[in-house]
């Protein structure tokens, strides 16, 4: 997986999206602090202990930069998205609950977190080690940085492999 660039000066009209969203009755929003238990642990059980941790960091900024998909009609969260949680200008993780997909809900949290970034005043944004390319490039037109296979997660710390006879 490498990093990958997203002009920010340049994003796409985000409106039409977020209309589309206001339709679908799903709101998208910064997390705020009084949420944090019960975002995590979503993120936990959906996603990892390893995205939990990024988004903890993004929720302790002010204001939050971890925006968040509630559907109002269910009063439940059914998506995320991060940005300034590991580096300075980098965006995610981000994921979506599986019965909410292919219904835009990625491409807002997405745009939401890249207008966020370019509030902040940076002029190009970074996905940090982007799984699906296609939906970055087609979302916001980013385009992968060559040499960045490993990028800043070379040799990150993971929790080691269940052994036989663990709980
Ligand atoms: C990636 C993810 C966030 C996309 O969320 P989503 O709500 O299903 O995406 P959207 O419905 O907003 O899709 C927007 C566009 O991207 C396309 N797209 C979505 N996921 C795609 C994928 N995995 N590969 C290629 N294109 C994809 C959609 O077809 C859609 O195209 P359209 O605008 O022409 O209709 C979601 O699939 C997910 O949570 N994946 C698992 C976690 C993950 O991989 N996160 C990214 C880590 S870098």
């Amino acid at each position: 997986m490498s990093d990958m660039l997203v002009r920010l000066y340049d994003l796409p009209d985000s409106q039409p999206i977020m209309a589309e969203m206001e339709k679908q009755g799903i709101t998208i929003r910064r997390a705020i602090a009084p949420e944090k238990h019960i975002v995590l642990d979503w993120i936990r059980e959906f996603f990892s202990e390893a995205w939990a941790s990024e988004a903890d960091v993004a929720m302790c900024h002010h204001p939050s930069t971890c925006i968040i998909a509630v559907d109002e009609a269910e009063k439940k969260i059914v998506g995320f998205a991060c940005y300034e949680a590991t580096y300075k200008a980098f965006f995610g993780p981000t994921g979506v609950d599986p019965a909410y997909r292919g219904r835009g809900i990625g491409k807002a949290l997405l745009f939401k977190a890249m207008e966020g970034l370019r509030e902040l005043g940076y002029a190009y944004g970074a996905i940090g080690g982007a799984g699906p390319t296609e939906f970055y490039a087609k979302s916001v037109g980013a385009i992968p940085i060559p040499g960045s296979t490993y990028s800043v997660y070379k040799g990150m710390l993971k929790r080691p492999a269940p052994r036989a006879g663990d709980q």
